[in-house]
């Protein structure tokens, strides 16, 4: 089997989907790994150290293979140059970017997308979502603090004492607990708040204290783990009872998300303008509408005195360790696609295999992706591409649980 690599070419990406390490492993495995020259650049991997992997590294061949690993979703242009039949490994965005999948299938490739890896115990190793998370959060919290005009830690010095800052984190998923983790390792004193209220205990455990908003909200975990989508009156309520509590915060870091839709907003306009001048937002939701009214995605602005950061790609701008656990994300995806002699095997009988897929045969088979692409649920009525273990729910639900219905297992949060 042939696994290609190209060199990212969407803007800002610096990322790279396999670091020499794991083509090592491939290569001793059998795989013929061959690489675009300059792919792993940005993360700070020359060719050099590629080809001592045992890899090649050639012209014109990172879309060439049985298999094509990206990090980002292919462009048009990189979907018209991979052969009917390729498999393509990267984020795809299935849910909010129905045009890729439209082309992935007319092209004939056989596609799996990151984000729709099912997040069962199995599969933790494979969860990208979680490993980009994690290094997004991190990075959240040190620009939180690199904004700031004030100290994170208290410090009792000659020259006076200084109180520590108060953050606040909201969304307590895998980003928004990474940010808590670090913001309390600078020493902020930290709280937070998500609607899910299994994470109370979470939050608390890494130091920081749970937010609970007086306003009547029923939990809303859904059943597969993640937030549902609140009622526009119970969105109502919780953007004014937080505005009063984001006022005495020095630092807020927005991630609250709900897969597939517009992120909710939970920072007015009024909130804001309740904070004391200096004070400073990051909102890691900027690229999917942003958590903050006043966001403008991929620009620093000033609003009210408060200084509002809305990052894209954040993962991206710590290129070295994203590629890293991104790498190992792939590897561990390629595990269930190839076999003993380093031959592609397909089973389509595997629930992450199946569920990972978005396009096969020239269909889009997934089934939260057909949606997005306006198509009905399955070509012939039936299920398509042995997804018989998932998407057998209301086509309205999928957006909630990335197209899949299995059950999320409690895994520890990385943060913890
Ligand atoms: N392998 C696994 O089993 C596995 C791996 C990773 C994550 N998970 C679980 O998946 C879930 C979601 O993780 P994620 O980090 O991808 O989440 P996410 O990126 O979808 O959302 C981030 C956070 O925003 C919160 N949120 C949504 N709407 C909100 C609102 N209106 N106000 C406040 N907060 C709001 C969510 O509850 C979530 O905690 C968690 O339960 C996590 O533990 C499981």
């Amino acid at each position: 089997m042939k696994l290609s690599v190209p060199k990212e070419t969407s803007e800002g990406e610096r990322r790279v989907a396999l670091v020499p390490e794991v083509a090592k492993k491939l290569t001793e495995d059998g795989v013929d790994v061959v690489l675009e020259p300059g792919a792993g650049e940005c993360s700070h991997l020359p060719d050099a150290l590629y080809e001592e992997a045992g890899a090649s590294v050639s012209e014109g061949q990172g879309l060439s293979g049985d298999v094509v690993a990206k990090v980002a979703p292919p462009s048009t242009e990189e979907i018209g140059r991979m052969e009917q039949g390729t498999v393509l490994i990267g984020f795809l965005a299935p849910l909010t970017a129905p045009d890729t999948a439209k082309a992935l299938a007319e092209a004939g490739v056989t596609s799996f997308a990151m984000e729709a890896i099912p997040r069962i115990s199995r599969a933790q190793s494979m969860d990208a979502l979680s490993s980009q998370a994690t290094v997004a959060g991190y990075r959240a919290a040190l620009l939180t603090a690199q904004e700031l005009g004030r100290f994170f830690p208290m410090l009792s010095t000659a020259a006076g004492a200084i109180r520590p800052a108060k953050v606040l984190v909201l969304g307590a998923g895998v980003a928004g607990l990474q940010a808590i983790a670090t913001a309390r390792r600078l020493g902020a004193v930290v709280s937070a708040f998500d609607v899910r209220s299994a994470v109370e205990e979470q939050i608390q455990s890494l130091g920081a204290k749970f937010v609970k908003l007086d306003i009547g909200l029923e939990d809303a975990e859904d059943a597969g783990g993640y937030a549902r989508q609140l009622t526009d009156e119970e969105q109502q309520r919780q953007r004014e009872a937080l505005a009063d509590v984001i006022g005495g915060m020095d630092g807020v870091i927005s991630t609250a998300a709900v897969p597939g839709r517009k992120a909710p907003l939970l920072i007015i306009e009024d909130a804001v303008r309740q904070m004391k001048p200096g004070s400073v937002i990051v909102d890691l939701a900027a690229e999917t509408g942003g958590n903050c009214e006043l966001t403008e995605p991929g620009e620093t602005v000033v609003r009210h005195n408060v200084k509002i950061v809305g990052p894209i790609n954040l993962p991206s701008s710590m290129p070295d360790h994203a590629s890293q656990l991104y790498s190992k994300n792939v590897q561990s995806l390629l595990g269930l696609m190839v076999d003993d002699e380093g031959a592609l095997q397909l089973n389509f009988d595997d629930e992450v295999i199946a569920g990972a897929c978005i396009t096969h045969d020239g269909l889009i088979v997934h089934l939260g992706a057909r949606k997005a692409a306006g198509l009905p649920e399955a070509e012939d009525g039936g299920d398509a591409a042995g997804q018989e273990s998932q998407d057998t729910q209301d086509a309205d639900d999928t957006q909630d649980s990335e197209g899949t219905e299995q059950d999320v297992e409690s895994a520890e949060p990385e943060a913890k």
